[in-house]
């Protein structure tokens, strides 16, 4: 039997019925988080549910439960499903109304879902790294909304799989931005350079956890914009999301980076995440 959180229930998932006028199903009209799940324990959650309330409040939408509810209800969720190894997905929409651009009146509730999955870790593709490809993004000028409105993202991503890729790397005109679900960072002379965090990209948990790490490592990390003509220069590069984690990227457009194998200090990150892993939810089975 799996469990979905439906409006502060935790209900069968085949008795959660969502109306067809859900103005998330109409609309996109919602914001959505997802939160790695290591050994049934959450990792980085209070970041994850800082990003959600900030996201809601960005669309005007109140949440009608505390972080605190909504932590020890996910947490329910992964104990009656379950989850070992996964990830909790969490959601909220403006509520069920006539459909109308316009806002429904503030009496309206929202709708509120979350439901688990299992996940392995990318093991393999972490070892060896993937290919990206260059693509110009067309999203809107609000990418830190975490907003149930994934088009662009979603058309870009399209695009990469058809050409054998994991991932987009989007750019606006020169500057790099990010990937269609995850942050993208290159390495150049021993310093990782990212996009700040800005209204062009989702200020990341994953790069957000990984700029801490190599604070306390003595890591140089840099926050600046960075063009498509140093990324072909780079000496490595990387992406980063919760369900990735720290992915080495060793192809764009077809040109090989670093050889078309995973970098040195890529690599080191890749340890130092893990090591962080296991400081928040215990000892991991499968490791890189
Ligand atoms: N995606 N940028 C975009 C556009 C994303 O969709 C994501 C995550 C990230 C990385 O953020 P984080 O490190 O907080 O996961 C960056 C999630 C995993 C998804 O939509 O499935």
């Amino acid at each position: 039997m799996e469990f979905v959180l439906l409006n502060g229930e935790i209900i069968e998932r085949s008795d959660a019925k969502i109306d067809v006028e859900d103005r998330g199903y109409q609309f996109g009209d919602g914001v959505y988080e997802v939160i790695r799940v290591y050994n049934g324990s959450m990792f980085t959650s209070e970041e994850h549910l800082a990003r959600f309330r900030k996201s809601a409040e960005a669309i005007g939408i109140k949440l009608n439960f505390t972080i605190e509810e909504i932590s020890a209800f996910l947490n329910q969720l992964i104990e009656k499903n379950n989850v070992v190894l996964g990830t909790v997905y969490l959601q909220i929409t403006r509520g069920t109304s006539p459909r109308n651009h316009a806002f429904p009146s503030p009496g309206v509730p929202t709708n509120i879902v979350a439901y688990t999955k299992e996940v392995a870790r990318p093991v393999e593709n972490m070892k060896s790294g993937v290919k990206a490809m260059l693509i110009e993004d067309i999203r809107w000028l609000r990418c830190d909304i975490k907003s149930l409105n994934l088009l662009g993202n979603l058309l870009a991503k399209q695009e990469a799989v058809e050409a054998g890729c994991f991932e987009a790397i989007q750019h606006r005109g020169q500057t790099v931005t990010e990937g269609s679900s995850s942050n993208i960072l290159m390495i150049k002379e021993g310093k990782i350079i990212t996009h700040p965090a800005d209204n062009l990209i989702l200020n990341g948990i994953t790069k957000r956890k990984l700029q801490e790490i190599c604070i306390a490592a003595q890591i140089p990390f840099e926050e600046r914009s960075f063009t498509i003509d140093e990324i072909s220069q780079a000496d490595e590069i990387l992406l980063t999301s919760t369900t990735a984690e720290i992915m080495p990227i060793v192809e764009v457009n077809g040109k090989a980076v670093n050889e078309g194998i995973p970098g040195t200090l890529t690599k080191r990150l890749q340890e130092l995440f893990e090591t962080e892993i296991e400081k928040q939810c215990g000892e991991l089975t499968i490791k890189i």
